[in-house]
C-alpha cells in the first residue's frame, strides 16, 4: 500500500524516481508525486491519478534537475485522492518534504497541538501533520534533521515508512520504518536507493538492507550509510543480496501482468515443488519446517490465517489437513481473529498465508498468536518480507514477483505448498496410507503439465467471456475442495471487472441464492468428477429448471453435465484434493477476458492495492 521511492547519489534523480514509481504503482495508484532538490531548491510535482499523469505534468513544466529526490504513489487513507492530499508533503517553512506509507493514529491530537502553535495545514493527511511535527521539533530544539525525525517518531502512534528530504542537508535522506516495509539499496557508486519494496532497486543494485521495526537510516552521499533506532542506539545493518531478477518485473510480451502471471503457473507451481517433492524416492521434504514437524504431529488444532485470496488458499488447506493429516483446522480472517479474543494454546500450530508478507492484519494476528505461545508457520511469497521474519518457521512459495493486483499464481503456489505441508505432516503422523501417499506424489508431480493443458483452453474461455461480458451478477458454486475455488472465482471476477459475483457451497444455493436465478443469471459450476459429483449434478439440474445460464468446469470426457450446461470447460483429471490447482485456472482466465472486454484496468483495478499494509 503506497509506493515509496528515494534516491541520493550522483545521477539525475527524476528518471530513477519516476521509473521506480512505475514499478511500485501496483501498491497504490490514486495519486503520485515527486520532489527533487537542486541548489537549495525543492521542486515538487504531484497530482491525482496515475504515474503517467504525473509524467505528463512534469514534462509540461520541465523535468527537475537534481541528484537527490523522493517520490510516492498513493493509496488514500486520510482524505480523498486529490492533488493536495498527494505526497510529498511539505513543512510549513518549505524546508522539508516527506513521503509516507502507513497511518499515524494520533494525528488528530498532534494536529490540534500544532495548530495551537500556529501551524497551518493544507491537506487532510496524517503525513502533513508528521512533517509539521518534525519541523516544529527542529525549530524549537535546534537539532539535526535526523534528531528531529527521531524525536517526532517517539511521539507518534501508528505505522509508518517515511523518507524525509531537507533543503538544508542536501547530502542526506532520512528513512524510517515501523509496521510498513522499507528497504535501502546500496549502490555501486556511493549512491542509495530507498523503496517500499525491492522492485525499483533491483535494476541498480543487488545489495540491500531491509529496515527493522523503529529503525532510522541516514543515507549520506559523503558519510555513507548509518543505521540508528528511535531510541538513538546505533544498529548494525545486515546487507543482503537480492534474488529478484529484473525480467520477473517486466510484462515479457503479455498485454497485462495478470495474464503473464496466469500463464506462468505451470512454471510457478513447479518452482513451489522444486526440491521438495520427490516421487522417485517417495518423499516430501519441506526444509523450512523440518524442525517443527513434531509440533504439527502433536498439534491439537491448526489455525490458518490470511486475507483475500490467501484466505481462500487457507480454506483449501483446511480440507487438505483434515483429509490427509487428520488434524482439526480453523481458517480465520486475520482481521477478525486479531480483535476477537480468540482461544489460542501452546498446542496450536498457526499457519499464516500471505503473498506479500506485509499484510497488516495478518502480521498483527501472528503477533497475537505468538504472544499466547502458539507455533507460527508462514507461507509467503516475498522473500525477506515482514511475515516470514515474524514467524518461527515456514516455507516460501517461490512463485516469483506477482505484480497484477488480482492474485493468480500466488494462489496456486500457496495451495501447492499447503498440499506439500499436509502430505509431509500426514506421512510423519502416519495418517495416510502408503499407497495414497505415493499416488498423490505422482499426481502432484503431473500438475504443472495439466495446468499447461488447461491454459490451452484460452480461446474457448475467451469465447465464453464474450458471451457473458455484459452481465451484472454471477454465481459461483462448488463443493468440497472446490468450494474455496468458487469463492476465489467470484473474487477474481468482481475485483477486476466490477461485476457483482458471489461464491457459495453449491448445496447452500437452496438457502438463498436460488432466489436470484433467472435467465439473466450465469451460474459457474465447478463440477469435476469426485466425491460430490452426483450432488453437484443435482444442483445443476435445479438451476436449469429455473432457466439460469450454466457454465461448468468438468473433467475431460464428462457427458452428463455437458448435456445440461450452456458451456463447459474440460480440464484433465486428477485426485480430488489437487483439483483446485486446475479448476481455478479457467476462472482466472475468464475474469481476465471479461475485464479486458469491459475496458477495465486489469492490473490496477479501482480502489484496490496489492499489498495492504494498513488495517
Ligand atoms: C489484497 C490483494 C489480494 C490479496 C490480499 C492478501 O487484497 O489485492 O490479492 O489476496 O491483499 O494479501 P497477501 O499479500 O497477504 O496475500
Amino acid at each position: 500500500m503506497c509506493g515509496i521511492v528515494g534516491y541520493i547519489g550522483h545521477k539525475e534523480a527524476y528518471p530513477i524516481l519516476v521509473g521506480g514509481l512505475r514499478r511500485l504503482e501496483y501498491r497504490g495508484y490514486d495519486s503520485a508525486g515527486v520532489s527533487v532538490l537542486h541548489n537549495g531548491n525543492i521542486q515538487t510535482f504531484k497530482c491525482k491519478g496515475k504515474v503517467s499523469g504525473l509524467e505528463a505534468l512534469v514534462s509540461g513544466a520541465g523535468v527537475p534537475e537534481g541528484t537527490v529526490g523522493i517520490g510516492h504513489t498513493r493509496w488514500a487513507t486520510h482524505g480523498p485522492p486529490n492533488d493536495v492530499n498527494a505526497h510529498p508533503h511539505t513543512s510549513g517553512d518549505g524546508q522539508l518534504v516527506m513521503i509516507h506509507n502507513g497511518i499515524i493514529e494520533n494525528y488528530g491530537t498532534l494536529r490540534e497541538e500544532l495548530t495551537a502553535r500556529g501551524h497551518q495545514f493544507n491537506s487532510d493527511t496524517d503525513t502533513e501533520v508528521l512533517i509539521h511535527l518534525i519541523e516544529d521539533i527542529r525549530r524549537n530544539a535546534d537539532v539535526s534533521i535526523f534528531e528531529a525525525v527521531r524525536i517526532a517518531l517517539n511521539e507518534v502512534v501508528g505505522a509508518y515508512a517515511i523518507v524525509v528530504m531537507d533543503r538544508n542537508t542536501p547530502n542526506q535522506l532520512i528513512a524510517a520504518k515501523k509496521g510498513s516495509p522499507l528497504v535501502v539499496g546500496i549502490g555501486r557508486e556511493g549512491d542509495y536507493y530507498i523503496a517500499s519494496d525491492a522492485t525499483p532497486i533491483v535494476e541498480y543494485t543487488k545489495n540491500v538492507v531491509y529496515l527493522e521495526e523503529e529503525e532510522i537510516a541516514i543515507v549520506d552521499v559523503e558519510e555513507g550509510f548509518k543505521l540508528m533506532d528511535i531510541k538513538n542506539r546505533e544498529r548494525t545493518p545486515y546487507v543482503q543480496e537480492l534474488e529478484l531478477k529484473l525480467e520477473a518485473l517486466e510484462k515479457g510480451g503479455f498485454e497485462h501482468f495478470m495474464l503473464k502471471e496466469i500463464y506462468e503457473q505451470p512454471r510457478s507451481v513447479l518452482d513451489s515443488m522444486r526440491g521438495r517433492l520427490r516421487p522417485d524416492v517417495g518423499r516430501v521434504e519441506l526444509g523450512g519446517i523440518r524442525d517443527y514437524i513434531k509440533r504439527f504431529v502433536h498439534a491439537k488444532r491448526i489455525i490458518i490465517l490470511g486475507c483475500g485470496t490467501s484466505w481462500h488458499a487457507g480454506l483449501v488447506g483446511e480440507y487438505l489437513f483434515e483429509d490427509l493429516a487428520r488434524i482439526p483446522v480453523e481458517v480465520e480472517y486475520a482481521s477478525e481473529f486479531r480483535y476477537r479474543n480468540p482461544v489460542i494454546t501452546e498446542e496450536d500450530v498457526v499457519i499464516a498465508i500471505s503473498q506479500s508478507g506485509e499484510t497488516a492484519d495478518t502480521l498483527a494476528a501472528i503477533e497475537l498468536a505468538k504472544s499466547k505461545g502458539a507455533t507460527i508457520i508462514g507461507i509467503c511469497n516475498v522473500i525477506g518480507s515482514s511475515i516470514p521474519r515474524a514467524t518461527h518457521a515456514g516455507s516460501y512459495t517461490h512463485a516469483g514477483p506477482e505484480i497484477g493486483v488480482a492474485s493468480t499464481k500466488a494462489f496456486t503456489a500457496q495451495v501447492t505448498v499447503l498440499t506439500l505441508m499436509a502430505l509431509h505432516v500426514a506421512r510423519e503422523k502416519g495418517s495416510i496410507t502408503e499407497s495414497r501417499f505415493h499416488r498423490l506424489l505422482i499426481d502432484l508431480d503431473a500438475i504443472p503439465d495439466k495446468v499447461e493443458r488447461v491454459l490451452e483452453k484460452n480461446e474457448q474461455i475467451k469465447f465464453i467471456a464474450d458471451y457473458y461480458k455484459n452481465v451484472s451478477n454471477a454465481l459461483y458454486l462448488g463443493r468440497g475442495y472446490n468450494f474455496p475455488v468458487a469463492l476465489e472465482g467470484a473474487l477474481k471476477l468482481k475485483e477486476i471487472s466490477y461485476i457483482h459475483a458471489e461464491g457459495y457451497p453449491a448445496a447452500e444455493m437452496k438457502h438463498g441464492p436460488i432466489a436470484l436465478i433467472d435467465e439473466e443469471m450465469p451460474v459457474f459450476f465447478i463440477a469435476p468428477r469426485g466425491g460430490a459429483y452426483e450432488k453437484i449434478v443435482s444442483n445443476i439440474q435445479e438451476v436449469k429448471a429455473r432457466k439460469g445460464k450454466i457454465i461448468a468446469i468438468v473433467t475431460e470426457g464428462e457427458k452428463q453435465v455437458k448435456s445440461m450446461a450452456d458451456h463447459t470447460i474440460e480440464i484433465p483429471d486428477t485426485d480430488e484434493c489437487l483439483m483446485p490447482l486446475l479448476t481455478v485456472i479457467p476462472l482466472q482466465l475468464l475474469s481476465y477476458h471479461v475485464a479486458v472486454m469491459r475496458g477495465c484496468n486489469v492490473d490496477q483495478p479501482r480502489n484496490l492495492a496489492k499489498s495492504v499494509t494498513v488495517e
